[in-house]
């Protein structure tokens, strides 16, 4: 099998699964319970809290468990419009965000917020000047992805902290799920920051917000005011510390794995883009190492999704959940990408444990399925 679907979701660590396996096996108490068996749990949980902190360069109490990206984006999101909105009701955002920030967006402004959208270059990255030009005095929230999931572009996500950094207003959010662990970011100027834990071989069910410690945030989840008062309901103890290890494990080696990546990026652009009627979508330049879009022409991504398939190679159309709705990918839309190209597009996105041997097999397949279609074509 070739697995070339990691942005969908990766394959957790074996040491991530066994730390789940041992935590919920011999620490299941509950970590708010009085007794000792809870207080050590609580310490296990804190623990990891500890050392995500210390991985990102953060303080403890700036960590918020989560279930995920999009939980995390929510609570980034709608925490802080509810929480300013006497300061203001005007919120910045891009039109190539994933649906758990494009959707909360769009809820926000039917509950009386107004949002900017930001276009994007054909590369995929918005502009400083519109971002400026977007700023108002009730501007709240800027909410911007760092690694966009369909297309790999990176958006100018230091440049974004250091303009908003000059005022007090607006906070920066920064939804990191595709980059964590892929591309360093400096956390000193960002407000807010989304992690998940199944992007990054960790479990499916666990999350990180990152909140800067003067940021107030509005709960969304009600009850017994767990993790900080901004998530309530018991732990995932175990989950998370399989989280920790699995940040951890991911950023060890961090130059090298990155290199390897991008290594393997390469090759595979440089031979796609051989092949008869392939467009790639992809800037190597302006994009993270780990994902590569491309559509053949006259051919529907799904159908060579399922062609790779049948040889155990998997991959997605642009994105899993836009595969599913069988929508037009929205980033190649805002990227101006001919619809009939956009409906074509397929993403390959890679993992450290993906291998060169891997890539040349891949080649090989593809190969044979094109030639195969042109044929029939013919
Ligand atoms: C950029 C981006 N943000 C958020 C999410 C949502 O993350 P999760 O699946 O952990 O909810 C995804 C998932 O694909 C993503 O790619």
């Amino acid at each position: 099998m070739i697995y070339f679907d990691n942005s969908a979701t990766t394959k957790p660590y074996a040491a991530a699964l066994e730390t789940y396996t041992k935590v919920a096996s011999h620490y299941f108490a509950n970590p708010s319970s009085l007794h000792k068996f809870g207080q050590k749990v609580r310490e296990l949980h804190e623990e990891a809290r500890k050392q995500i902190a210390t991985l990102m360069s953060a303080r403890t109490e700036e960590i918020i468990f989560t279930s995920g990206g999009t939980e995390s984006n929510n609570l980034a999101i709608k925490g802080i419009a509810h929480a300013y909105q006497n300061r203001g009701k005007h919120l910045i955002t891009t039109q190539v965000e994933h649906p758990s920030v494009k959707n909360v967006m769009q809820e926000l402004e039917q509950n009386g917020f107004s949002v900017t959208y930001l276009p994007v270059t054909e590369t995929g990255q918005i502009r400083l000047e519109d971002l400026k030009k977007a700023l108002r005095k009730d501007t709240i929230l800027v909410s911007i992805m760092h690694v966009n999931n369909e297309v790999g572009a990176v958006q100018p996500i230091q440049e974004v902290a250091d303009l908003l950094a000059e005022t007090e207003m607006p906070l920066f959010h920064v939804d990191n799920v595709q980059g964590f662990a892929k591309m360093e970011l400096d956390l000193v100027k960002i407000d807010a920051m989304s992690i998940s834990g199944h992007k990054l071989h960790g479990l499916r069910g666990t999350g990180v917000l990152y909140k800067k410690n003067k940021l107030n945030l509005q709960p969304e989840m009600l009850g017994g005011g767990q993790e900080l008062g901004l998530r309530s309901g018991t732990e995932n103890t175990a989950g998370i510390v399989a989280l920790a290890k699995a940040m951890r494990l991911s950023l060890e080696d961090f130059q090298k794995k990155v290199s390897n990546l991008t290594n393997l990026r390469d090759f595979l652009l440089a031979e796609i883009s051989k092949l008869d009627g392939v467009t790639i979508h992809t800037d190597a330049a302006s994009s993270a190492p780990q994902i590569i879009c491309f559509s053949v022409k006259k051919q529907r991504g799904e159908v060579l999704v399922h062609a790779l398939e049948e040889k155990e190679v998997f991959v997605s159309t642009t994105s899993a959940c836009s595969s599913r709705a069988k929508l037009e990918s929205s980033t190649l839309h805002a990227m101006k990408v001919p619809e009939n190209q956009a409906t074509g597009a397929i993403r390959l996105s890679l993992s450290y444990e993906n291998t060169s041997y891997e890539a040349e097999q891949f080649i090989g397949i593809l190969k044979d399925i094109l030639q195969k279609i042109n044929e029939v074509v013919k």
